[in-house]
């Protein structure tokens, strides 16, 4: 069981280890807890109904004498019982279906990651998303009701997605230098959903995808799930190192490579032209098909980035994949998928079987920013607000932590790539700032070997938020790390 949203009335008449008794009986008569599900601990109880760890062991002491609870080893407590259970004979073993579940769990940090970001009250220096500031809500509100949308069809999509998207993609597309004709394009559910497409359409069990290390693939365990294995190639301020790739592609006998060439993530970098010739030409010689994953691409401060692999494809090597999730919003869920039509057509089918297409609410509203000139607007003011963000946080930065750590300087995207020097260790720095309600991205999320590195993102706090979580971080450092 994950999380616990439900306090005590402490005002009631009824003692709180007595509402505390009935909220768990509660929840195990109408089978929200079954059987063999594990409580969290007693102190963790406590900190959750906010009473004092004696009322829960009341609680749950009552609860094990009317045989709903039983206490194992150490002091976890599990559902014993239930009163369906006593009637029928048999009650499905839901723990066990939950283990015997194909698709693996998010690692521990993560789910950790996931719960602190519901909390209101974190101050999320990690997180790789807009602020709601940086959101054009109020424009979003007002294409919604404008008479464009009189001609709104709601029903389901063709398999492709919205054809007026798909054209509206196709023109946009051409302005990066990517030739792409409606039929080539896939919409998706955000970018991570063509990534598990291409997971279930495309790889065998057993397959080796490559990708530079660190990365964001390593966040994600929708190919591990399907049997497919990653193995990292080292990055540097340029890009991919070549030298590593061919050797590692020849030794793997690997099925794809992943790259993020523009502002990555989580290092920031950018693939200097050269480095995506050189990739592009061993691509084709060593027939080794490249994923582009361009979500960040539109977010350059000064400079564009040079041109996407995909302008560059000759022999429809690169599926090229884009996304509204890091520039317009994150919520309406819509990317793009850019493949032979061959792929295309094999993922557009497999999406068929799982969701039926995206919303087409969403896809309507993305067609009409990138339509308009409004997303290109947008872009430009959003580009300023970023460069602002990025600037303050490495005057922070530079004020308060060059003693003890170093960091790039990203052109573009949401990323700061906090190097931790003399062996700090940034998992021990991830627990004690969430204990402060300071959360973290370790490096460790985009490497597991990785303890010396911590994400910082400018893009989802406020600038007073930075301020203040930045300040506050660095004198953690320094009392913790620093002496
Ligand atoms: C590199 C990269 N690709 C894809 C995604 C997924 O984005 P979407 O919201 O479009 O699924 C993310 C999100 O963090 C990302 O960083």
């Amino acid at each position: 069981m994950s999380e616990v949203n439900w306090k005590p009335v402490k005002s009631s008449s009824t003692p709180l280890y007595l509402q505390i008794v009935n909220y768990i009986r509660n929840k195990i008569m109408s089978g929200e807890w079954t059987i063999g599900t594990k409580l969290p601990s007693q102190r963790q109880l406590a900190a959750c109904f906010e009473v004092n760890r004696s009322t829960v062991i009341t609680a749950l002491q009552e609860l094990i004498a009317e045989g709903l609870l039983e206490a194992k080893t150490g002091s976890s407590t599990f559902v014993a019982n239930n009163t369906w259970n006593v009637l029928a004979t048999s009650s499905p073993n839901w723990p066990e279906y939950v283990q015997a579940g194909i698709h693996q769990p998010n690692r521990s940090l993560i789910q950790q990651i996931n719960k602190a970001e519901a909390e209101p009250a974190t101050l999320r220096l990690g997180t790789g998303e807009l602020g709601s500031e940086l959101i054009p809500t109020d424009e979003m509100k007002q294409m919604l009701i404008s008479k464009q949308h009189q001609s709104l069809s709601l029903g389901y999509e063709e398999p492709k997605g919205n054809a007026q998207l798909r054209e509206t993609l196709s023109r946009y597309l051409r302005k990066k230098g990517i030739q792409a004709s409606p039929s080539s394009i896939l919409i998706v559910s955000g970018g991570l959903q063509a990534l598990q497409l291409i997971a279930w359409g495309l790889l065998r069990k057993g397959s080796v995808i490559l990708h530079e290390a660190p990365s964001y693939l390593n966040s994600l365990s929708m190919f591990e799930s399907v049997g497919i294995r990653g193995v990292g190639i080292p990055l540097d301020r340029h890009g991919l190192q070549m030298e590593s790739l061919v050797r590692l592609k020849r030794q793997h006998d690997a099925a794809l490579l992943y790259t993020i060439p523009s502002f990555h993530n989580p290092t920031g970098a950018v693939m200097s032209e050269e480095r995506r010739k050189q990739l592009t030409e061993i691509a084709h010689r060593e027939t080794l098909p490249l994923i582009e994953d361009d979500v960040y691409g539109d977010l350059w401060f000064e400079d564009a980035p040079p041109p996407p692999l995909k302008a560059d494809d000759r022999g429809g090597n690169v599926l090229y994949l884009g996304s509204v999730s890091k520039a317009l919003s994150p919520g309406l869920r819509i990317g793009w998928l850019v493949g032979p039509e061959q792929v295309i057509d094999r993922l557009a089918d497999i999406k068929m079987q799982t969701d039926y297409g995206s919303s087409s609410l969403s896809q309507a509203v993305v067609n009409q920013w990138i339509q308009s000139g409004k997303y290109d607007d947008h872009l430009s003011q959003l580009r300023v607000s970023l460069l602002k963000r990025r600037n303050l946080t490495l005057d922070i930065l530079r004020h308060c932590l060059s003693d003890c750590c170093t960091w790039n300087i990203p052109a573009g995207g949401f990323y700061i790539w906090l190097r931790l020097q003399k062996r700090f260790s940034a998992r021990k720095l991830f627990q004690l700032a969430l204990q402060k309600g300071i959360l973290l991205n370790p490096g460790s999320v985009y490497d597991k070997m990785d303890d010396s590195h911590i994400r910082l993102s400018y893009a989802y706090p406020s600038e007073s938020e930075l301020v203040q979580g930045l300040q506050r971080l660095a004198q953690l450092i320094k009392e913790d790390f620093c002496q």
